[in-house]
């Protein structure tokens, strides 16, 4: 028998929405890519000169921001969105996040095309959509276009969960 025949092809498409500039956006996405700006500016990146601001908006209406924080030893440092996501259930452990905004900026200022989350920061997005069974919304700033997506799972398809261990 024809191997083929015990093969399935299966196809993940992803959507997202994409805008040319922050006026396009709701209110409420454009106050968070603002917090996520105003965030940037505490970054503490000495070495790859790339701040990065992520604001958070939680379901019991908080914004919590972060940004990467670097180390001399390099591989010690933590990106924006995990040092906000970290601090949001360190201080609202049981509260779902409705939305992240990340903004960068290099030594030009704000990136143009957005920064694209880590691998890292993907797999902690999905793993607090499945803690909260919830979700985010992902925005992703940039001067000359923001790409919004409705999930992590549109970042990270076929992540690993913790349905996995069984
Ligand atoms: N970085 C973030 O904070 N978030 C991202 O989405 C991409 C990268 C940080 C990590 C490091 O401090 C610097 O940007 C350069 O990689």
């Amino acid at each position: 028998m024809n191997k083929t025949e015990y093969m399935r092809t299966r196809e993940i498409k992803i959507a997202f929405q994409e805008f040319d500039k922050l006026e396009e956006l709701s209110a409420t996405d454009k106050k968070l890519v603002e917090a996520a700006r105003v965030a940037s500016n505490n970054a503490y990146a000495p070495y790859s000169h790339f701040h990065v601001g992520a604001a958070l908006l939680l379901e019991n209406g908080e914004i919590v921001e972060g940004n990467n924080q670097e180390n001399a030893d390099f591989t010690d440092g933590l990106c924006a969105e995990r040092v906000a996501l970290f601090y949001a259930h360190s201080k609202f452990p049981n509260v779902s996040v409705v939305a992240i905004a990340v903004s960068a900026k290099n030594h030009n200022g704000l990136v143009k095309e957005p920064a694209q989350p880590c691998g890292s920061c993907r797999q902690v997005m999905v793993e607090t959509e499945v803690r909260f069974q919830k979700p985010i919304r992902i925005i992703l700033d940039g001067s000359e276009s923001i790409q919004i997506l409705d999930g992590a799972e549109s970042l990270l398809p076929l992540a690993f969960k913790p349905k996995a261990l069984g």
